[in-house]
């Protein structure tokens, strides 16, 4: 059988650099590979409400920015099947049968659920005077490993390219197949992530530096924001503090346009856009013994990344004018993934032996049990 692909993201803001560099990237780069039989993009809201009940109107309008950043960065909807997540009832029947296989104590153990609560503020104990942890914690968002498990096995996917904050929900859903082949018989598969091939990728940080790229932490760039708006981000980005005067010695580690130039800068940039340097390792030398100014690698950095963002830009601009096509991209990317959802969840009601109106044996059985009753 084929390799397949399932990934996503939830619509809840537009998407960043450290989304394009931990998965939007490679996501192109397999659609144009050919090895994969199958690529299913989706973009799940479903799973952004589990946090977000309250606040559907966010998820609503940010699927549109999600779909138009998928687009504009390369995803080919004649090779890659588009998706929403709530528009595949199939999937909340699965999750539902998977939940008998889930215990609450290995969901409490997941540690992106743990540090998911924490960031949320869903706290298990009440604290007096914080109305926040009192609100608890929904059971939906507890319970979303097994409906993302769903997801992956719905589409019988080998392969879930994502970042590492998805390792534990792609664990999880391993155990989930490997219990449910065990006690049914073998009827899904099970997927291996695909992480990103180096650690800047894996979690590039904010443009504070401070901490992982982040909407709540104001410190992104967006795939779909303006040359201006990328010249201003990396003018403001966070350096070496210590690097005061240009001759100075700097320090190239912790310093965010460093760090930024290790994720996206190729060799062919420097005769392009720093022909005064063969290449990374000579710029880095040259900013460690001093006499090169931040503004000089700022300016290279606008450079790369405005050359990477300038094709998005357009497609960008394309497909905002066809807004309504971008909705029907989707609508024909629900169905087509609904198709395969139902084949599966058929696979998974034969395997518990809960398709009892296609049962010939069990309906013949039965009639010449009742038969022989009386
Ligand atoms: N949990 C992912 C995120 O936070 C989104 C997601 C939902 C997903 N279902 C998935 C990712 C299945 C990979 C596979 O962005």
């Amino acid at each position: 059988m084929g390799k397949i692909i399932l990934t996503g993201d939830r619509p809840t803001g537009r998407l960043h650099l450290g989304h394009y560099v931990g998965s939007l990237r490679r996501r192109v780069e397999l659609q144009e590979s050919g090895e994969f039989e199958r690529i299913f993009i989706m973009i799940a809201d479903a799973q952004a409400l589990t946090d977000n009940a309250d606040n559907p109107e966010k998820v609503r309008q940010n699927i549109i920015e999600v779909a138009l950043d998928y687009l504009s960065v390369g995803l080919d909807p004649n090779k890659s099947t588009l998706f929403i997540q709530s528009q595949i009832p199939e999937l909340c029947e699965l999750a539902f049968y998977y939940m008998n296989l889930v215990t609450v104590q290995r969901l409490q153990r997941n540690p992106t659920v743990k540090a998911e609560i924490q960031l949320r503020g869903f706290a298990e104990n009440n604290t007096e005077g914080d109305t926040q942890q009192r609100q608890g914690i929904p059971v939906g968002f507890f319970t979303y490993p097994i409906s993302q498990a769903a997801d992956i096995t719905a589409f019988k996917a080998t392969t879930v390219p994502a970042g590492e904050d998805q390792e534990p929900m792609i664990e999880q859903t391993r155990e989930i197949v490997h219990k449910f082949n065990t006690v049914y018989g073998p009827a899904l598969v099970e997927p291996e992530i695909l992480l990103p091939e180096n650690a800047v990728c894996m979690r590039l940080p904010g443009t504070d530096g401070k901490a992982k790229m982040s909407k709540s932490l104001c410190n992104c760039i967006y795939l779909s924001d303006s040359a201006d708006e990328i010249k201003k981000k990396v003018m403001g980005m966070y350096t070496d503090p210590d690097h005061l005067r240009v001759e100075d010695p700097g320090k190239v580690e912790g310093n965010m346009v460093f760090t930024y130039l290790d994720a996206f800068s190729r060799p062919e940039h420097f005769p392009k856009y720093l022909p005064d340097y063969p290449s990374l390792e000579e710029l880095k030398a040259h900013y460690r013994r001093g006499g090169l100014g931040d503004v000089k690698v700022k300016k290279f950095l606008i450079a790369v990344l405005n050359e990477m963002l300038e094709p998005f830009r357009e497609r960008r601009k394309y497909y905002e004018g066809r807004i309504g096509e971008v909705y029907e991209i989707l609508r024909a990317g629900s169905e087509a993934a609904r198709e395969v959802a139902a084949e599966t969840l058929a696979d998974v009601k034969r395997a518990m032996k809960i398709d009892y109106f296609d049962d010939k044996e069990l309906i013949a059985s039965q009639a010449e049990h009742f038969a022989h009753k009386e």
